[in-house]
């Protein structure tokens, strides 16, 4: 397989368009983010982690636009030269470097160096588990404090293509994402989907930064943000039922990246997740294969009917 033109670090944020930001704004306080700058014209929300924003909302006419992603300013250099562009200044809050591209689909890829970092912010924690035989939890008790989940960072998103070769093909050989695990219905020669990571080498990486599915249409499938913990995950389902939210899918456990998750609808209708305990892959785990056929979860409910995720 050729080199790939740079090896983005992680996937940064997913990029909305809403026409009202502040509902959008309300919600997300729900789900456990915190507002990072406002502007005129958009929202940037951030997690408890350094990132300066994990979530963008422009507004406008509802729909999903894009992703940032994170890379070295050396790769932005070598990106730009090669696609023909150019490293530009960032105008948006967070700043730093940018090159701005488009995917097959013509979603906005913005590739980011030297963005500014926040401070993480203060987490309420819980005391240890007493689990199994490790129950280092003597003379205190558990007590989880009530309130949204804290939302860490973004974590992946599941898109929607006509071509999985050519979608999956482009973030591999233009951003450097490696396949984790292909899904295919009859045979492995003919995935349907793909779960694809940051090649970071010796250093652990979410299992999917991306899942392309191919099926039939490009659109969104959902985007998912890591919390805390387990109880962070749980917690915070409360003040989203509260809030009149639309609980989608879970919890479970998925197969494919282990997550435990949780997903919901935000206000435009998309679907979002919260997720906890990932599994981690250094670049040299080998891509697997599996059948659709063997099912999606360990444990947990099977996914709704319209399969909007
Ligand atoms: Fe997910």
């Amino acid at each position: 397989m050729p080199s790939p033109i740079i090896k983005v670090r992680d996937i940064a944020f997913p990029r909305y368009q809403a026409p009202d930001l502040d509902e959008m704004e309300t919600f997300l306080h729900t789900f456990g983010m915190v507002t990072s700058e406002r502007t005129e014209d958009a929202l940037y929300m951030r997690g408890t982690g350094s990132n300066h924003h994990v979530h963008v909302t422009h507004r406008g006419p509802a729909a999903f636009l894009g992703f940032g992603f994170f890379a070295s300013s050396t790769d932005l250099e070598v990106l730009a030269q090669a696609m023909g562009t150019t490293v530009e200044k960032s105008t948006e809050p967070g700043g730093g470097d940018v090159v701005h591209l488009t995917d097959p689909d013509g979603r906005t890829i913005d590739v980011f160096a030297n963005m500014d970092q926040v401070a993480p912010l203060p987490l309420r924690a819980h005391a240890p588990l007493n689990v199994g035989a490790d129950r280092p939890r003597v003379d205190v008790l558990q007590r989880v404090a009530p309130g949204p989940s804290q939302v860490r960072r973004f974590g992946h998103s599941a898109i929607k293509t006509t071509s999985l070769a050519t979608l999956a093909g482009w973030y591999a050989n233009t951003l450097g994402l490696i396949t984790s695990d292909d899904m295919y219905f009859e045979s492995p020669e003919s995935p349907m989907g793909r779960f694809m990571r940051c090649d970071v080498g010796d250093s652990p990486a979410d299992h999917h930064s991306l899942l392309v599915l191919e099926t039939g249409e490009v659109r969104l499938g959902h985007c998912a943000w890591e919390v805390e913990d387990f109880d962070d995950l749980m917690g915070g389902r409360e003040p989203l039922f509260a809030s009149g939210a639309r609980h989608y899918w879970g919890v479970g456990r998925h197969i494919l990246g282990g997550q435990v998750f949780d997903y919901w609808k935000d206000p435009l209708g998309f679907t979002i997740e919260h997720f906890t305990d990932t599994d981690l892959l250094t670049a040299d785990v080998a891509p697997a294969a599996s059948s659709v056929f063997d099912g999606i979860n360990q444990w947990g409910p099977n996914p709704p009917d319209d399969l909007d995720f």
